[in-house]
């Protein structure tokens, strides 16, 4: 059966700052998604959390962008922006860039990562969400459990793989329209490295099996600040990661996230964190941060989802949670010296470059040749 899976995602407000949605918010969600699977719109659904971002996991066979199933979310977000409101919550609507909706999410704020599947007789698959970070904070973990024998022993040991698998890969400072790279591992493995490195602007959209053709993981690319012009919070991607099989296995799709890679976000959207992969439903915190990953696996069958189990809810990711911490205060003790705070043209609020641009009219140029 063909089904799609399409998670979109939005800050609609939260509680004590930037750190949760209220329950009041969640139970808004929940409510619509049901109704929603009433209605026949959506064969299932489940609404999460990962700090203030609220996650809508959709299950329908109208395949992606389709304008009823993203108009059911915006109209969702719409609907948690206004109890945000009623609460007085801290940044009601914040990813609600646009005023009305045009026919897609893509563009208007909230982040949307969907794949059309012919599902196998046993589909199991992983919603990754992420918050106070951009997209690019999935370049490294799905190119190294895609790519990288370190973390997929498949492609050395599952003749399935061994073909490996092509990236499709966005440019996202070109804001016009989208413009899209495609790449395949092993023949063009450093051609991708070479891009990837630069996560700010090179980021995947989506990884296909060579083999086969299937589509093995999709994420989503929006960046708001290209959107909005200015910055109105960081972008908190998701992705959806198919595994098992012909794919890397779950393990391997989360093994590249014990490295608690750096990445640009945290407070402000402007400083350079470690990654911590975290549970369901965890807020956000220190120094508005950390970054946070969390990760849900569940199976489809017929559309029908399981119940999702949470997959860094395990010991193992108690070590990890303690390393991406200690890796966060040794990168914070540097304060607002680079590369703790992020480069220039990344600075997500204006203050840095209006102070530049006033300090740059004092600058004096001795010995200047005389014209
Ligand atoms: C990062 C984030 C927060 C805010 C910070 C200031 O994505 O959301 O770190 O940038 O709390 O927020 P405002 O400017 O809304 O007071
Ligand atoms: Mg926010
Ligand atoms: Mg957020």
């Amino acid at each position: 059966m063909k089904v799609t899976i399409s998670v979109i995602k939005a800050d609609t407000g939260s509680v004590g700052g930037h750190n949760r949605p209220s329950d009041a918010m969640v139970a808004k969600a929940k409510e619509r998604v049901a109704e929603a699977i009433k209605s026949k719109l959506l064969i299932d659904g489940h609404v999460t959390f990962t700090g203030d971002d609220i996650a809508l996991l959709m299950t329908h066979t109208r395949g992606t962008d389709n304008s009823d199933v993203h108009k059911f979310a915006w109209d969702t977000f719409v609907e948690t922006t206004k109890v945000a409101k009623s609460q007085g919550l801290y940044g009601a609507g914040q990813d609600l860039l646009k005023d009305a909706f045009s026919g897609n999410v893509r563009g208007m704020g909230p982040g949307s990562a969907e794949m059309e599947i012919e599902e196998r007789p046993a589909e199991p698959f992983i919603v990754f969400a992420g918050d106070k970070c951009g997209p690019g904070v999935f370049n490294h973990p799905l190119f190294s459990a895609h790519a990288d024998p370190y973390h997929n022993a498949g492609l050395l040991l599952a003749p399935d793989m061994q073909a490996g698998f092509t990236f499709h890969i966005m440019d996202v400072n070109h804001t016009e329209n989208d413009k899209v790279i495609t790449l395949k591992v092993p023949n063009d493995y450093y051609d991708i490295a070479c891009l990837l490195r630069d996560p700010n602007r090179y980021i995947i959209e989506s990884v296909v099996e060579n083999a086969t053709g299937l589509t093995a993981a999709v994420a989503s690319t929006s960046r708001l600040h290209n959107i909005a012009g200015k910055y109105v919070g960081k972008d908190d991607p998701v992705a959806i990661v198919r595994s098992q099989k012909q794919f890397p296995s779950t393990g391997e799709i989360l093994s590249p996230w014990a490295l608690a890679q750096f990445t640009l976000g945290d407070n402000r959207g402007s400083h350079h964190v470690a990654v911590m992969p975290v549970k369901q439903n965890t807020i956000i915190s220190f120094f508005d941060g950390p970054t946070i990953m969390s990760a849900a696996g569940y199976c489809v069958h017929e559309g029908k989802l399981t119940e999702a189990v949470d997959l860094f809810d395990q010991p193992f990711w108690d070590v990890i949670r303690e390393k991406a911490s200690k890796k966060t205060l040794a990168m914070r003790e540097q304060g607002f010296f680079n590369p703790a705070m992020g480069p220039q043209d990344e600075m997500e609020y204006t203050g840095v470059m209006e102070n530049l641009k006033r300090l740059d009219a004092k600058f004096v140029k001795r010995d200047e040749p005389a014209k």
